[in-house]
């Protein structure tokens, strides 16, 4: 409550002082009229009375305009997210790529101890992330949304606990439709009870996605649930998953910390499906999103394929290395408890995910296209750049940079190949090498005195 709120208002204020006023000249006039001591004196009595009556008539007047200015104030939230929850891209795990709606409580558990013992929490990966099918198929009788009690016996709150116990963040997933994609309630109407469900159980991240969602406008529906989460006041990093429909990256900048660019990620290099397509077409409808990306606003060209069947050893790395030029967020899709080393290899070389943690969150470009050949680049901190050479062929190929042709860069630079681990020489001499198909060089290059 302000301080103006509590003081009386000049109208107020000024009929209590009339009546003061004529009080006491009734009191002066019945004085000098002083006919009688008794009868002064009676009253006298009485116009005491009658002012402290009035009086504390007008005082409790007073509490009620109090009263009612506060009922009539605004009591609505502020429209804003919490700031400052993503500053660099979101790094994790998701259930989706891998299990779909095939998840349970097990499953989150031996996730979370592989993370660890892979290096991948050490590495960043710190949210995991219940995608669809986590919920039971209807509300409770309260209209709450609760977890499905065979897929996770525990209840969600007590998953949350785990997770943070074991140095995750919890994250989850609904949809700002009536129903989820996978048909499980969605949150449409619920927004703000779901939003302090998902705080009463310890949530630090919301996938929000754009099922059936009827004719809502993407814009207003997105900020109810951000306005939601900030009324239930327990910070919690928004994912918009809109698919790129309304071109979020023009208007969700002050709404989440990240927003789909494109439908879903498939597990290949390019191939199409009914809503789905390989990373190499997403990649290619990244070019020209990169002004809109920045420290906790991020495009999200979708969870990673890394590791999934579909997608060979060298299509994972590229797939990794090009995700980490774009500033991606970085949520694994695979299965950790069986991955082989050469995908963990990938997913922990903590050289390359720094390309994409760098703190000056700019997202990288393509800078080049020619025949079979990509190169991409991202500026970093410290003057320093990465750049990525991805072999678009089917075939091997040479690959010679003439760094002079890069006219981005002034002076002369070091060189590392952050997947072999060496650094190679300065930018005075062309570099040469192979390529694989599909493969990628990762190059950092920092600036030398
Ligand atoms: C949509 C999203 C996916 C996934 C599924 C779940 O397709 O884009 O990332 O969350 O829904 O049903």
């Amino acid at each position: 409550m302000n301080e103006n709120a509590l003081r009386p208002t000049p109208s107020v204020s000024r009929s209590l002082a009339e009546i003061l006023d004529f009080s006491s000249q009734r009191k002066e006039k019945a004085m000098k009229a002083n006919r009688c001591k008794q009868t002064c004196s009676g009253i006298y009595t009485i116009i005491l009375v009658i002012v402290l009556v009035i009086i504390t008539g007008c005082s409790t007047d007073k509490q009620q305009v109090n009263v009612s200015e506060q009922s009539q104030s605004p009591v609505s939230g502020e429209s804003r997210k919490f700031e400052g929850l993503a500053l660099t891209p979101p790094m994790g795990w998701n259930t989706w790529n891998t299990f779909g709606t095939n998840i349970n409580e097990q499953l989150i558990k031996e996730t979370a101890e592989a993370l660890i013992s892979s290096g991948m929490q050490e590495a960043g990966y710190i949210y995991i992330v219940l995608d669809d099918a986590w919920s039971a198929k209807e509300r409770d009788s309260q209209g709450h949304l609760v977890g499905d009690p065979k897929k996770f016996p525990g209840g969600m709150k007590a998953l949350g606990d785990y997770l943070h116990k074991m140095g995750f963040k919890f994250g989850i997933y609904n949809c700002a439709g009536n129903k989820t994609c996978a048909g499980y309630p969605g949150g449409r109407g619920h927004e703000y009870e779901d939003a302090r469900t998902y705080a009463s159980w310890g949530v630090d991240y919301l996938k929000y996605d754009w099922c059936n969602h009827g004719t809502a406008d993407a814009k207003e529906t997105y900020k109810t649930m951000r306005d939601a989460l900030y009324a239930a006041g327990r910070p919690i990093i928004f994912s918009l998953c809109e698919w790129g429909n309304n071109k979020p990256w023009l208007w969700a900048k002050d709404i989440g910390h990240l927003w789909r660019t494109t439908g879903d990620i498939a597990p290949c290099w390019d191939c199409r499906k009914q809503w789905s397509m390989g990373w190499k077409i997403i990649l290619d409808s990244q070019v020209g999103l990169e002004k809109y990306a920045g420290p906790d606003h991020w495009n999200d060209p979708d969870m990673m394929e890394v590791g999934n069947d579909g997608l060979s050893p060298a299509e994972s790395r590229a797939h990794f290395s090009l995700w980490c030029i774009l500033a991606a967020p970085l949520m694994a899709g695979n299965d950790v408890r069986t991955m082989p080393d050469e995908i963990r290899n990938i997913l922990t070389n903590k050289e390359v995910i720094a390309i994409d943690q760098d703190p000056l969150g700019k997202q990288g470009y393509k800078f080049k296209a020619e025949a079979g050949k990509e190169i991409w680049v991202k500026e970093l901190s410290r003057g320093g750049w990465g750049v990525c050479v991805l072999n678009t062929s089917d075939i091997s190929a040479k690959t010679i940079i003439n760094w002079k042709d890069l006219t981005f860069l002034k002076g002369t630079y070091q060189v590392r190949d952050l997947w072999q681990k060496k650094n190679i020489g300065t930018t005075n001499n062309d570099f040469a090498g192979e390529v694989a198909s599909h493969d990628v060089i990762l190059f950092k290059l920092s600036p030398l005195e």
